[in-house]
């Protein structure tokens, strides 16, 4: 990564910390579509700042994507940090903005990063509509990467392993499963999501992936989540919608909460 991007993240952790009056937070959310409304049960609201008044944080591009930033106090009395949307690739402004916000967190002293998204289910004969699965690890299609260089960081437990651990304690009937990212932002076609079901890709969606290779090189811990939110192209013949991705997030928002506060509130 380049020098700029630290910088412009421990400018962006400085103002976060001004305008929340939190010294330092221990945990960081980023609310993929659908999840916005499930943030409200992770904890009491401290402040809530808009993201275009952090230096280096683009405006919300899509309709759901939030674009706040949130400080939370758990129950167990952890400092959150919430982010209601995110900048994906797709939106072509290059990796930098799209791990802004982990490396913001990162300076702040986040040490433990919760990626949540929506995404397309690969496996419709086993995964529902509206269920969550647990990350157990990627592959990366978007041919992007927030390192540069020679930093031959090690991704074999990307998705800690103890924390997946911690979210089935909290709910035991959770799936794992391997999550695909592609660029987008068109969705997949059928001969795609083909291909990805041969590849061993159990969940497909648009995010997540550097985030979480941006979180490990910060050496925070990582829990990914996906909320299946249609069956890929193809699989059962109904075309896909935005629209249909955060209605599941809505209908689904009370669980979504349950689960994230009680992870939470293990750590
Ligand atoms: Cl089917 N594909 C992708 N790339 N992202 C999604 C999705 C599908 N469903 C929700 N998000």
């Amino acid at each position: 990564m380049s020098n700029d991007a630290y910088s412009l993240a421990a400018e962006a952790a400085t103002a976060l910390r001004g305008r929340t009056g939190v010294d330092s937070f221990d945990v960081a959310l980023v609310m993929g579509s659908g999840w916005v409304p499930a943030a409200d049960a992770i904890g009491e609201t401290l402040a809530e700042v808009p993201v275009t008044e952090l230096p280096g944080f683009l405006a919300p591009a899509v309709a759901g994507h939030a674009g706040k930033i949130r400080a939370v106090r758990t129950e167990s009395g952890l400092h959150a940090l919430i982010f209601l949307g995110r900048t994906h690739l797709y939106e072509g402004r290059g990796v930098e903005p799209v791990v802004h916000n982990i490396r913001t967190a990162a300076a702040t002293g986040v040490r433990t990063v919760v990626l949540t998204n929506a995404a397309g289910g690969l496996r419709p004969e086993t995964q529902r509509v509206g269920e969550p699965v647990l990350i157990s690890d990627h592959i990366n299609m978007t041919g992007a990467n927030p390192l540069t260089g020679s930093t031959f960081l090690d991704l074999t437990d990307v998705y800690s392993p103890r924390l997946r651990v911690l979210a089935r304690e909290a709910d035991p009937s959770l799936a794992e499963g391997v999550y695909v990212a592609f660029r987008g932002p068109t969705y997949e076609t059928p001969a795609e999501i083909r291909m990805l079901r041969v590849l061993g890709g159990d969940m497909i969606g648009m995010s997540t992936v550097l985030e979480a290779i941006a979180a490990r090189e910060a050496g925070a811990e990582v829990l990914g989540i996906s909320l299946v939110t249609n069956p890929g192209a193809g699989l059962v013949g109904e075309p896909l919608n935005h629209e249909e991705v955060l209605a599941v997030g809505k209908a689904t928002a009370k669980r979504m909460g349950v689960l994230l506060s009680e992870v939470v509130n293990k750590l």
